[in-house]
């Protein structure tokens, strides 16, 4: 008798692989990122340090920062072609999508390498860390009907994509408010993009096309996402008195509350109250009502979700609200997720090559029962 094999749909539970970059510590609702508590580093490090922890293991001496920084920033300008050929496409192109074509753009002007060692993706990586914020801030002020801002080396990297994206670099406070945003985002062990990247890495493709297949598994609102999806979920409803109305409503019809629950945090994301005290920062600091209705809004629906169905917010419940407060627009959210997340995608393309096995489940056959072709009458 052939017993059927246990089926873990959507993977769940399943242990893949090991990893020695992060770990999600779910009974105490913790992360770390080789070792260190995400809280520790977004509070006290840059994302750059972070982005070189997550490839070295280690955070960077100060001479090893002063040469990351250096060659981070030599790095941000696109090449003529790739500049080209992204200001043709439709300004209607989502830009996720603009994304990944420009990461697959880039794929094609690279010089084919004869070894796709670690060496040439550590310098690939490094390359996507530092050209994709100027592909995300052209795309935003070409859907405004703007020229894009070249970047500009003298600035660090949160203050260059703001300068690119509005011609200004906001105050310290608000610039500390996205680099924590990037810290949290960067890394988060097997999540589905991650996932996609090693499964592609796993049959010895290149670099650039596991990170366009991670950037097509993020863009869904059931992943990356849900940022935007957070956003257009509050301009909804509008009305904070109308929060629990709404949600009855939505959870009658099904529907997933964008923004709230995780596979892996069952009691809360471990990083939500960072976001959260950075969100709320940035709503003190806010002159206009709406900003302060929208924070009204944004708490009365996340006890509501908490009331109704026991469900906590995730990472991208704040960090949503909080990137329509730093000004940028909301298909600009989940683009700034792959500005980020770029750093833990890579490290663990890197991780899957060094001890790589194909990626390869099986799958248990419910179909028809094998049968005769018919002859043709
Ligand atoms: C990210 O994995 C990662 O690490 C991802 C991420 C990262 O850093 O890479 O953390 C980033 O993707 C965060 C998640 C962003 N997505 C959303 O906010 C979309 C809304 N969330 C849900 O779709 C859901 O919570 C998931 C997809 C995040 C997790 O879904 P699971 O683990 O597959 O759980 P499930 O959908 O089976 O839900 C279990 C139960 C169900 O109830 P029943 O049908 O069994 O009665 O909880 C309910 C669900 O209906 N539920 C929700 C809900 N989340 C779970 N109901 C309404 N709204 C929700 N958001």
């Amino acid at each position: 008798t052939t017993t059927v094999p246990e089926i873990r749909r959507g993977l769940a539970g399943v242990v893949a692989d090991t990893t020695e970059i992060s770990t999600v510590i779910r009974e105490t609702n913790s992360l770390t990122y080789r070792g260190y508590p995400v809280q520790d580093l977004a509070a006290s490090r840059s994302f750059e340090e972070v982005a070189h922890l997550l490839w070295h293991g280690d955070l960077p001496d100060p001479a090893q920062l002063r040469e990351f920084r250096a060659r981070e920033r030599a790095l941000r300008p696109l090449g003529r072609t790739t500049s080209e050929l992204l200001a043709r496409l439709p300004e209607t192109c989502h830009p996720m999508d603009v994304l990944r074509t420009a990461v697959s753009l880039f794929g094609a002007e690279d010089p084919i390498e004869d070894d796709d060692g670690t060496a040439a993706n550590r310098a690939k990586s490094l390359a996507l860390l530092a050209k994709l914020p100027t592909v995300v801030a052209a795309d935003q002020r070409r859907r405004r009907g703007l020229s894009p801002i070249p970047p500009d080396s003298d600035l660090g990297y949160a203050e260059n994509f703001f300068q690119m994206c509005f011609g200004a670099v906001p105050e310290p406070e608000v610039v500390r408010c996205f680099e924590i945003s990037l810290v949290l985002y960067a890394e988060h062990s097997f999540n589905a993009s991650t996932f996609t990247a090693r499964v592609v890495t796993s049959t010895l493709s290149d670099l650039y096309s596991a990170v366009t297949a991670a950037i097509g598994a993020l863009k869904g609102p059931l992943h990356g996402g849900a940022n935007e999806a957070v956003m257009h979920m509050l301009e909804e409803i509008g009305d904070p008195a109308r929060a629990g109305e709404w949600l009855d409503g939505a959870l009658a019809a099904k529907r997933k509350i964008m923004g709230f629950g995780h596979r892996v945090y069952r009691h809360g994301d471990s990083r939500v109250p960072m976001m959260q005290d950075a969100l709320d920062r940035l709503v003190s600091r806010a002159t206009d009502s709406e900003a302060t209705r929208l924070a009204t809004l944004h708490e009365s629906l996340r006890r509501a979700v908490l009331t109704r169905k026991g469900i906590h917010p995730n990472l991208d419940y704040p960090a949503g609200l909080a990137y329509h407060l730093m000004g940028f627009d909301t298909p600009t959210f989940t683009p700034i997720f792959v500005m980020s997340r770029i750093t833990g995608w890579t490290a663990h393309i890197t991780e899957q090559l060094a001890h790589n096995a194909l990626i390869r489940p099986l799958a248990s056959y419910t179909g028809p029962g094998q049968r005769p072709v018919p002859t043709v009458p």
